[in-house]
């Protein structure tokens, strides 16, 4: 069994030898639970693709505790110091040129020339990296193609045994992946929209931001496939009504979505009160919760294409498409 620990000084100091025994840790941080393993050791890494059932081509983000820690492992730049300045620690991965000889495993950057590197804005995932003295190689902490987990609940449904111990310090603020920035070419761009935006970060950098296109024939991001971030359940998006067999993932008022005596476990509301930050907290749980319910669809109402809904509908259409 995976032993889901209250994210004690004592029990962060147990995971930090977990880390160094080559074992896998569920570390919380502000966005989702990340699977955590030490960066520098290939076999370590190992355990995370095989945990995850994740295609080993897909590169990890590295954790780490600041920007000096940062420039060990990665080139970074100047576009790269503006944005660390502006949003570390945060939701913001940063994609840079990847130093030779850093120890780094290879596994952890699938082999590519380029290093995500994050600094975590959370105190557990921060006091583990700094316990440990190591990079921290993490994904999230689900099965590969499944939803993010915000939970420490969702972290042990979705590994099981595959997890030595989970940290559990409550559900995750932000609640969707971070935003991941392509900062290693002549020209910035977003490979993953997330909490930080284009227009915070075109504001930063004093230009214009890209959101790359979804799908590319060879994605340069392997996080950018189309279908993955997917429930069970097939999902239709900006819905304005529910149909037979539905259940609702409602954003705003749903009084004229469904009936009084619609089933309560058939419902969810993103956000009453139309907040994304809310919703985006509330995403993956939500989804998760009316994937039990045995509908025969989800019918999620239209979220705006602004500041982190972006993001929401970026998650939203993968989750959408079925192949
Ligand atoms: O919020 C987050 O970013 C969470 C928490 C745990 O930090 N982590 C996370 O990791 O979402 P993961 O592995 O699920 O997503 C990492 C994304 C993937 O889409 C991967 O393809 C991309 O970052 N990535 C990593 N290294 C890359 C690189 N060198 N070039 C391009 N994309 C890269
Ligand atoms: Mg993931």
């Amino acid at each position: 069994m995976s032993r889901i620990v209250s994210a004690t000084h004592d029990h962060i100091a147990e995971a930090a030898d977990i880390l160094k025994n080559r074992g896998l840790v569920g570390m919380p941080t502000e966005t989702v639970y990340g699977l955590a393993a030490n960066a520098l050791d290939g076999e370590a890494v190992a355990k995370i693709f095989e945990a995850k059932g994740r295609p080993s081509f897909n590169p990890l983000i590295i954790h780490v505790a600041d920007m000096r820690q940062a420039m060990q492992y990665g080139e970074m730049g100047e576009y790269a110091q503006l944005l660390v300045n502006a949003f570390w620690p945060g939701p913001l991965t940063l994609i840079v040129p990847r130093k030779k000889n850093s120890g780094i495993s290879e596994l952890a950057t699938a082999g590519l020339d380029t290093i995500a590197l994050r600094e975590p804005a959370h105190p557990i995932a921060q006091g583990l990296i700094k316990t440990s003295g190591l990079p921290i190689a993490a994904p999230s902490a689900n099965k590969s193609g499944s939803l993010s987990p915000t939970t420490p609940a969702h972290v042990h449904d979705s590994l099981g045994d595959a997890v030595d111990m989970i940290l559990a310090a409550g559900p995750c603020a932000v609640g969707l992946e971070s935003t991941v920035l392509d900062v290693s070419g002549s020209v910035p761009v977003i490979l993953r929209p997330g909490a930080i935006t284009a227009e915070q970060i075109g504001e930063v950098l004093d230009m214009g931001v890209e959101i790359a296109a979804n799908e590319t024939e060879a994605p340069k991001s392997p996080g950018m496939l189309l279908k993955h971030y997917a429930p069970n359940t097939p999902i239709r998006i900006n819905a304005i009504d529910v149909q037979d067999g539905e259940a609702l993932l409602a954003f705003g008022s749903d009084k004229f979505m469904v009936a009084h005596d619609f089933p309560a476990e058939m419902k969810r509301n993103l956000s009453e009160g139309q907040d994304l930050y809310e919703a985006a907290a509330n995403l993956f749980s939500m989804l998760k919760e009316l994937d039990q319910c045995n509908a025969k669809r989800i019918a999620v109402m239209a979220i705006p294409q602004t500041g982190i809904g972006i993001a929401i509908n970026d998650r939203l259409s993968r989750a959408a498409k079925r192949d």
